[in-house]
């Protein structure tokens, strides 16, 4: 066995049926597997079409604010917690400080893993549709759009893809992910990037492009409103996997003397270049083509069709893509279900198994209201003002309710939560101990971090938050 197969054998154990505590081997080893929880279709589905409906730069600039200057504390903030308790969310809180309420954000981070995971299943279903599309050789239509809607507000083939999708993700799950998945992972993550860099030179050589990019890279200030700004840091925590006890699971199984660190500001910087790289694919080929930026959560599935048109053997570079997408998401489907499932083994006292099917089954069905948002049950929905300059007013379906509970309540008072947790309970010296790997690692920026993480990283969430919501302020 080579040394890069032990690591990978050491860090896919955490995921096994044994539940025998163990620790991942090998910096790279941590990296690769928080960034897979971090990288999917938050980067490649989400950011560009929140950043379209946003407004472009300037949101693009709030939202490299926050993914540094936030979410890496916040991140911290979870390493900390998991590694010192070494525990999963909940009892990790437990562990801490026994006798408190402190659990409860555990809890909270449950409830967000069945929410995030219902709509997150269903885009993911829509992927392998697109896959299966491409594969048939129907990838290519007059009107993307129109494709994609139809497909959308269609009852049957967009539920029986979140059904497949929610199988893949509990079989992964029950398994433990074994050796063969996480080999290849470390290849197909690469290929996935590669590929996005392909249609990337595609897309920004299309005639028309120049538009694209400066909608993405020139800021301009008037487009931001306390609800986009709310929208970033929302999109930051999503994108980051915290804020709801991903990383305070994966951190219980980080040796002692790794920098915590080096770790997170890794996985932020790779989790950042793919978003951007997202964006650098969709908004050249957005304007080029004449769509509208902000055609929410449709945005990649009409975009890439178009670009893979105008690509030699797109269509069989679209079946490639599509399925490096599936990928991607399920490396951050598995993380944000294995959150539900140690709650379930280690304070429930359920077997693997069962813990999984049982959650698989709640999910799935809380899925199905999302997948059939727009088709039986379109009837439920709130209207809420439009991001648009006509004002008009725009639905929001039990979908988009979901997503936005998720992103833009649940995690970041999560994160609040945590921050506060670490800079007021578990107080400096227990923190910086832990950041320090108990004094052998020094760091000039360790008393900075624990600054923001006290004071500036509180202030800030809740600001954004309570202003988002229309609670304080206007801009
Ligand atoms: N970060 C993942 C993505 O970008 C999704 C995800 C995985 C997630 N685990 C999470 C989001 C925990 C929030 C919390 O696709």
């Amino acid at each position: 066995m080579t040394k890069l197969e032990k690591n990978i054998c050491k860090f896919t154990k955490i995921f096994s049926v044994n539940s025998e505590r163990e620790s991942f081997s090998s910096t790279f080893g941590i990296i690769v597997a928080t960034a897979g929880s971090a990288i999917g279709l938050g980067n490649i589905w989400r950011f560009p079409y929140v950043t379209g409906e946003n407004g472009g730069g300037a949101f693009l600039l709030i939202y490299l604010l926050f993914v540094f200057g936030i979410g890496v504390p916040v991140m911290l903030s979870e390493m900390i917690i998991g590694r010192k308790a070494g525990a999963n969310a909940l009892g990790a809180f437990k562990k801490l400080v026994p006798g408190s309420l402190w659990w409860l954000i555990g809890l909270m981070g449950v409830v967000a893993a069945f929410i995030i995971l219902a709509f997150y299943s269903t885009v993911a279903g829509w992927t392998l549709h697109y896959v299966s599309l491409s594969l048939s050789g129907n990838l290519f239509a007059d009107d993307y759009a129109a494709q994609f809607e139809n497909f959308k507000n269609s009852n049957i083939s967009p539920v029986i893809w979140h059904i497949v999708f929610m199988i893949l993700t509990c079989a992964i799950v029950i398994a433990g992910v074994k050796k063969g998945i996480e080999k290849y992972t470390k290849i197909l993550m690469p290929l996935l990037v590669l590929f996005i860099i392909l249609i990337c030179v595609r897309s920004i050589t299309l005639p028309g492009a120049s538009k694209g990019l400066s909608f993405l890279f020139s800021p301009d200030f008037s487009k931001l409103s306390g609800n986009s700004i709310l929208a970033a840091l929302g999109q930051a925590f999503f994108s980051l996997s915290i804020g709801m006890g991903t990383i305070i699971t994966y951190a219980s199984y980080i040796r002692k003397k790794e920098n915590l660190l080096k770790i997170s500001s890794s996985v932020a910087v790779a989790d950042f270049l793919v978003a951007i790289l997202a964006g650098i694919m969709i908004f050249p080929a957005v304007f080029a083509f004449n769509y509208e930026p902000a055609s929410g959560p449709g945005l990649v599935f009409i975009t890439l069709p178009r670009i893979f048109e105008q690509i030699p053997a797109g269509e069989i570079f679209a079946v490639i893509f599509f399925l490096l997408l599936t990928i991607a998401a399920l490396t951050s489907s598995i993380s944000v279900l294995e959150v539900v499932v140690a709650f379930f083994i280690e304070e429930l006292k359920i077997k693997r198994r069962s813990a999984t099917i049982s959650a698989g089954i709640a999910i799935t069905i809380l899925g199905l209201f999302c997948t059939l948002s727009w088709s039986n049950l379109k009837n439920i929905y709130i209207n809420v003002g439009s991001s648009t300059e006509m004002g008009e007013t725009k639905q929001m379906f039990f979908f988009d309710m979901m997503e936005f509970t998720a992103a833009n309540v649940l995690l970041p008072l999560g994160g609040l939560l945590i921050v506060i947790f670490v800079g007021w309970i578990l107080k400096k010296n227990s923190a910086v101990n832990e950041l320090s790997s108990e004094g052998t690692i020094t760091s000039k920026f360790f008393n900075a971090l624990f600054f923001i993480i006290k004071f500036i990283a509180p202030v800030a969430i809740a600001f954004v938050f309570l202003n988002g919501i229309g609670l304080i302020g206007d801009w």
